[in-house]
């Protein structure tokens, strides 16, 4: 047996894995499109549910296409009275990523087409998906205050209806207008951590319901999803800006990752951040808040002066909810809403030219090792 090392490409660094026609991250030039167009125009010009109808039909919506497609998911906003029990019983002490999570897996003990894999098929659980995740999200979010929950409203748009569900309110159009643009910037990104786990899991075969709960475990963590929300908690700890500089000097002393900065694939910036920067700056001058975005800025000229890392979507994402008045450990379900349309283009694309995934690994253990009976050890 050869003892030789293979190459291994740790985080399968710079692995090409598979083809796909969702959207391209283009690096060298700060750019990303979905199905061909590029985000930060998608994000000024259309709506979150246009953006969705182009990821799963792979061309933007008609003005019939897109009314017949905003009837379909204002129709399925509407959860079972059973999931609403299930919700109403969640302990008040759980993450809400947690929370979505079960309500997501619930949704598959629901569809008796379950092991239905079939493109039309797929293509319905997505858009039911899309419809009840915000409803899931924000019935959590008022079960966890004590708060009756809100049924949706289908007279409203997408984003409005998530306000209206969680505060019973719309806020500034300007305001529903960066929430909106920050699902189109969240909703695709090609083969990251949670994608592809959406992708490992359709490749066994199993179903959409699975794929996405999967996701939603691996978009949890702060290395990914998660960084939106410790975005926020580090804007917190330095509080002011007077003290930016100094938290961070410190903070790189202390080697730890700054929270919002860097990218596997992005070296040199993130396409999609100063999209988000515009809204969010739109947002603080709403609210009447600057000192969130006073603080960013002096760390992002820093880390880019001192580290060469730059912001990824995720710094400007996160004050701009807490702007919004969102709870910061809801920041990482909102992507959710969003990345539910990804995930699932690509659980369709995968199922579609389908073969199991299944790297291999290098053993280190202990050489093949003689038995010994209990007694005898
Ligand atoms: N703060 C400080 N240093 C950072 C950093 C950060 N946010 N991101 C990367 N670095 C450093 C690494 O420590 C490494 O330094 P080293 O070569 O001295 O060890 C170097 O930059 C290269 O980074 P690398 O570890 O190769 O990046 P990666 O591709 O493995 O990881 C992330 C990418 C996104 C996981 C990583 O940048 C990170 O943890 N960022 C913070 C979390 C975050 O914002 N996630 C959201 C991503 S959209």
């Amino acid at each position: 047996m050869s003892q030789e090392t293979p190459e291994i490409k740790k985080g399968l660094v710079g692995v090409v894995v598979d083809e796909t026609s969702v959207s391209k991250v283009m690096p060298d030039i700060n750019a990303l499109v979905y199905r061909g167009y590029p985000v930060q125009e998608l994000a000024d010009k259309c709506s979150f549910e246009e953006v969705a109808y182009l990821i799963w039909n792979d061309d933007l919506p008609t003005s019939s296409q897109l009314e017949v497609f905003e009837k379909q998911e204002r129709a399925n906003r509407d959860l079972s009275p059973e999931l609403w029990d299930v919700i109403s019983k969640m302990p008040k002490t759980a993450h809400p990523m947690d929370a979505v999570r079960t309500g997501v897996s619930f949704l598959g003990l629901e569809d008796e087409r379950i092991w239905d894999n079939s493109p039309a098929t797929d293509q319905n659980k997505a858009l039911l998906l899309m419809a009840k995740i915000p409803t899931i999200t924000a019935a959590f979010y008022r079960h966890r205050k004590g708060e009756k929950p809100i049924k949706p409203d289908s007279s409203k748009s997408f984003s409005e209806n998530f306000f209206h569900m969680t505060f019973g309110e719309v806020p500034h159009a300007d305001v529903v207008k960066a929430f909106d643009a920050s699902l189109v910037l969240y909703a695709e990104h090609s083969f990251n951590a949670s994608t592809f786990t959406a992708r490992v899991v359709a490749s066994t075969t199993s179903d959409m319901y699975s794929s996405i709960t999967a996701a939603i475990g691996a978009l949890k963590g702060p290395l990914h999803g998660g960084a939106n929300e410790q975005v926020m908690h580090v804007l917190q700890e330095i509080g002011e800006v007077s003290k930016a500089k100094a938290w961070l000097d410190k903070a790189l002393a202390e080697k730890r990752k700054i929270m919002g900065f860097g990218h596997r694939v992005y070296r040199k910036g993130d396409s999609r951040a100063p999209t988000m920067n515009k809204y969010g700056l739109k947002v603080a001058a709403i609210m009447g808040e600057s000192k969130w975005h006073d603080i960013s800025e002096v760390l992002e000229k820093e880390m880019i002066e001192k580290k060469g890392i730059y912001p990824n979507l995720d710094f400007p994402a996160g004050p701009a909810y807490f702007l919004m008045g969102i709870d910061i450990d809801f920041f990482t379900p909102i992507f959710v809403m969003s990345r539910i349309t990804g995930w699932s283009a690509h659980v369709m694309e995968q199922t579609a030219a389908n073969r199991i995934i299944r790297p291999l690994s290098h053993y280190t253990g202990h050489p093949e090792r003689k038995f010994k009976p209990i007694d005898a050890r």
